[in-house]
């Protein structure tokens, strides 16, 4: 059984760059129905005592369990994006992975612009990234539910673009979500967490 984990943060803490109101939607709705809707279909099944990772994979690629893929690969997404998220973060990378961006685009700057479009130019719903794929850091994007963990890279940074991430206070300025969450929330400390690991 998948648990809807709690947010590591309190409902307003990340207000105003997202509301209360955002999050009692995001989370309390759209993350708690793709937990259930994954309980509901590992019911039952030989799936039903995997972990979610192990689910994810084994659903992957399967056009029988789309649904299900679809639905537990949110429950990851969604558990993982939390925690790139905290009040007061945001700004200038910090710790190990900090050196590495700079290795990688020369400049912190020109990091949070390739991350930053490839987050406007995820068309429709999906998600933007930072992984590190075969020991090097790249800024990847994915649609719908899709996740890096099926293609073999290591998450380290998500930012959720579905409209309901932003919309209730955004309207339809992705761009200034992102730039907002950059600035503001990225919490560095679980970066360079998943760089370690
Ligand atoms: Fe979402």
């Amino acid at each position: 059984m998948i648990v809807l984990p709690d947010l590591p943060f309190a409902k307003d803490a990340l207000a105003p760059v997202i509301s209360a109101n955002t999050l009692e939607f995001h989370h309390g709705k759209h993350h708690k129905a793709y937990v259930d809707n994954t309980n509901k279909l590992i019911a039952g099944t030989d799936l039903e005592k995997e972990t979610l990772e192990a689910i994810i994979k084994k659903a992957s690629g399967d056009p029988a369990k789309a649904g299900l893929f679809n639905n537990a690969a949110q429950v990851w997404n969604h558990s993982f994006y939390w925690q790139c998220l905290k009040p007061g973060g945001g700004g200038a990378p910090k710790g190990a992975v900090a050196s590495r961006i700079t290795a990688t685009w020369g400049s912190a700057e020109k990091f949070f612009e390739e991350l930053k479009n490839a987050g406007v130019t995820q068309f429709g719903s999906g998600w933007a990234w930072l992984v590190l794929d075969k020991g090097e850091l790249k800024i990847a994007k994915t649609a719908n539910a899709d996740n890096p963990l099926v293609h073999g890279q290591k998450p380290l940074l998500t930012i959720d673009v579905w409209e309901h991430a932003y919309y209730l206070d955004y309207q339809n300025r992705r761009p200034d979500y992102l730039s907002a969450i950059m600035e503001k929330l990225i919490n560095w400390d679980f970066v360079n967490t998943n760089f370690s690991k």
